[in-house]
């Protein structure tokens, strides 16, 4: 889900996420928000109580162009809050050799992932075949480890601000199923055309 500042005012920003968050805890055991940092920071504290900061993830790149005379915008945030229920799979992330540790129980420090993500920006010539021309597109390699962190194959993902569907890309790589929407036409064809090869319906 992606919830950003052009909502004027924390009161309304307020007004328009919780509902939303409410909502999606209803069918979702985790829920992952994404934007700048001053905009999902309004959200803190202000959850429903069933819900757990389970962590504050960054992602980090260094090629956004610089504008401003003071700080190079070069983070995006996405809070991942998880209810009771939700399962973690850390073991996702093990190498063959600390699965083999976790099976005997000798596996001493959990190797789970860092929560900053370090990825470019998909521009100019950074992963070309990737890239589908929506402006906001984020590279699959950010998404993953979230996929890859609660859930399964087989599991379902759910993205209502899909974009150009990098979430339903990168959750059929891991054998998920996503469910994808967006109130932009413009992009859901990009979507349809992204996953062309995994539609249920043409
Ligand atoms: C930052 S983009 C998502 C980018 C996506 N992760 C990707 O990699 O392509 C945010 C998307 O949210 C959609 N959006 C914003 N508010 C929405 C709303 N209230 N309902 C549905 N879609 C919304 C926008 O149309 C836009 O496509």
């Amino acid at each position: 889900m992606y919830r950003n500042k052009n909502v004027p005012g924390r009161a309304a920003y307020l007004a328009e996420t919780i509902p939303l968050i409410t909502a999606a805890s209803q069918v979702a055991p985790h829920i992952f928000i994404w934007g700048f940092p001053e905009s999902v920071a309004r959200l803190v504290d202000h959850w429903p109580s069933h819900l757990k900061l389970e962590g504050w993830l960054t992602w980090f790149f260094k090629n956004a162009p610089s504008r401003s005379k003071s700080w190079r915008p070069s983070q995006q945030t996405c809070l991942h809050l998880r209810r009771r229920d939700g399962k973690l799979y850390p073991e996702h992330f093990y190498s063959e050799k600390h699965r083999a540790l976790a099976a005997a129980n000798r596996l001493e420090f959990k190797m789970t992932p860092y929560s900053v993500f370090q990825e470019a920006l998909l521009s100019g010539f950074i992963k070309r075949s990737e890239q589908t021309g929506f402006r906001y597109q984020k590279p699959e390699s950010v998404i993953e480890p979230l996929l890859r962190m609660t859930t399964k194959p087989g599991d379902l993902v759910i993205d209502p601000t899909a974009g150009s569907g990098t979430t339903g890309a990168a959750a059929v790589r891991l054998g998920c199923a996503a469910l994808l929407s967006d109130r932009s036409a413009a992009a859901i064809k990009l979507c349809r055309e992204r996953l062309a090869a995994h539609l249920d319906s043409p």
